[in-house]
């Protein structure tokens, strides 16, 4: 298994173009499933998720290119519904393709699955959902069944908890249903208004994506379309992070402000200077990062959860005391053991980390935990005084496309082996 080899501490500076939402890309992959026809993703991002999906996406008997950033699928081809254990379990987030599928066939059968890194996964928003639109569910075996012979019907869904997949699931599900879906308390994340851009320039008609309240009117098919991918929030996160902390100064091309509010606020309560113009964001570090003294992940527009590793490893090298609770996901802080291999002082109370902030970080051998988890350790070794080692890199592979080759052209010194 590969790792990465970091020596550290190296001050980051430069340019980077941030590469497209790992998070968009694949509900729009699936979304390709409802398309008589080819659409061409531009902007797509090399990712394991990524090619894990296309590997999907061709079992079921679409056709896939994928080729300097740009993805081709045609569905036409399309002949199957059943997911595959193999691949299900390989990608956690392949729940995505369960709506599409549904709605293109009429029947879809899927691996439970089950949890992953960050905890329990339910998805008993998206079952009983599909439900309420006709599906009959039949679990067994590890396995899920639905089926709606007669299609799916529209109807009003009421999420107890915004949730980003039950909304994608839903809005796939409900693009050629009879009659209208109207879902309230939806999830307003910008993954998910780039899915319904994409899916209204195939054809479809969907109207209220990024509001709580999303309303599909079915319509009998939809074709393909070109599309480019948002720029991924998170990934700008990781590189400002990793410049905080090494006390650096870097341009971020092609970022999208207006998705990073909630994470610049919090960059700047911490003194790091951020401009932003014409989809870029130029970042400053302060010679000494201050502390923030409470923040709490939420749905969008609040302070996203995939964004507190990166910053909580940022914090735990400001000066003072910062607090950081964690709403979403049960076992996020999984991480934070490998970080106290540095030296970082942190302490966890059930989803509350209080961190006291240190001069400092050392070295040390340390793996990844999950995809975000992973990130924050390669942002605490590139501070670290001496050569960090870090293995099970292939939960960072998932979410981002080269990692090590980008932040070499920063100036760290880090290489895969
Ligand atoms: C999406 O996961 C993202 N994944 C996650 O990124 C992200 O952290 C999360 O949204 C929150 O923003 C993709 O888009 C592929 P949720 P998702 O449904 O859809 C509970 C990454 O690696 N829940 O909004 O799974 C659930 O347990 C990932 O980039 C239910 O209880 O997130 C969790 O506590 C990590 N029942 C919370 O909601 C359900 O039926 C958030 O889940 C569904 C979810």
């Amino acid at each position: 298994m590969s790792k990465l080899i970091i020596n550290g501490p190296t001050r980051l500076n430069g340019e980077v173009c941030i590469q497209g939402a790992k998070n968009s890309v694949l509900p729009i992959l699936a979304a390709t499933i409802l398309c008589n026809g080819k659409s061409t993703i531009h902007n797509c991002p090399k990712l394991s998720d990524v090619n894990n999906s296309l590997n999907i996406l061709r079992y079921l008997g679409c056709k896939c290119s994928f080729k300097n950033n740009i993805a081709v699928i045609d569905s036409e081809t399309l002949h199957c519904c059943v997911v595959p254990d193999s691949l299900m379990l390989k990608m956690r987030s392949s729940i995505i393709f369960l709506g599409a599928i549904l709605g293109r066939c009429g029947s879809a059968v899927i691996t439970s699955p089950g949890g992953c890194e960050l905890g329990p996964r339910p998805i008993d928003l998206h079952i009983s959902a599909l439900k309420r639109m006709g599906a009959a569910v039949h679990e067994g075996y590890g396995r899920i069944e639905f089926n709606a012979p007669n299609g799916l019907k529209g109807t009003t869904i009421n999420l107890s908890f915004a949730s980003v997949g039950a909304t994608e699931n839903i809005i796939l599900a409900a693009v050629t249903a009879k009659g209208t879906t109207v879902i309230h308390n939806a999830a307003k994340e910008p993954e998910i208004c780039d899915m319904v851009r994409f899916l209204n320039s195939c054809g479809a008609k969907i109207y209220g994506g990024g509001t709580d309240t999303i309303t599909i009117n079915g319509v009998k098919g939809i074709s393909g379309c070109s599309h480019t991918i948002i720029p991924d929030r998170i990934v700008a996160a990781t590189y400002m992070a990793a410049t905080a902390v090494t006390g650096g100064e870097i341009l971020l091309k092609n970022v999208e402000p207006e998705h990073l509010t909630t994470i610049s606020s919090v960059f700047c309560e911490a003194g790091c200077e951020l401009k932003c113009f014409e989809g870029n964001i130029y970042f400053k570090a302060p010679e000494r990062l201050k502390n923030v003294s409470m923040i709490r992940t939420a749905v969008y527009p609040g302070f996203p959860t995939d964004a507190g590793p990166l910053v909580l490893t940022m914090l735990a090298l400001a000066r003072g005391t910062s607090v950081m609770v964690e709403n979403i996901f049960q076992n996020r802080f999984r991480y934070v053991d490998e970080l106290r291999r540095f030296g970082a002082n942190i302490r966890i109370e059930g989803k509350i980390a209080i961190v006291e902030g240190v001069s400092s970080f050392s070295a040390a051998p340390c793996k990844c935990t999950d995809l975000r988890g992973g990130a924050a350790l390669v942002v605490a070794a590139v501070a670290a005084k001496g050569t960090t080692v870090i293995s099970d890199i292939h939960h960072i592979k998932r979410g981002y496309e080269n990692i090590d080759t980008t932040l070499a052209m920063l100036g760290a010194n880090i290489n895969e082996v």
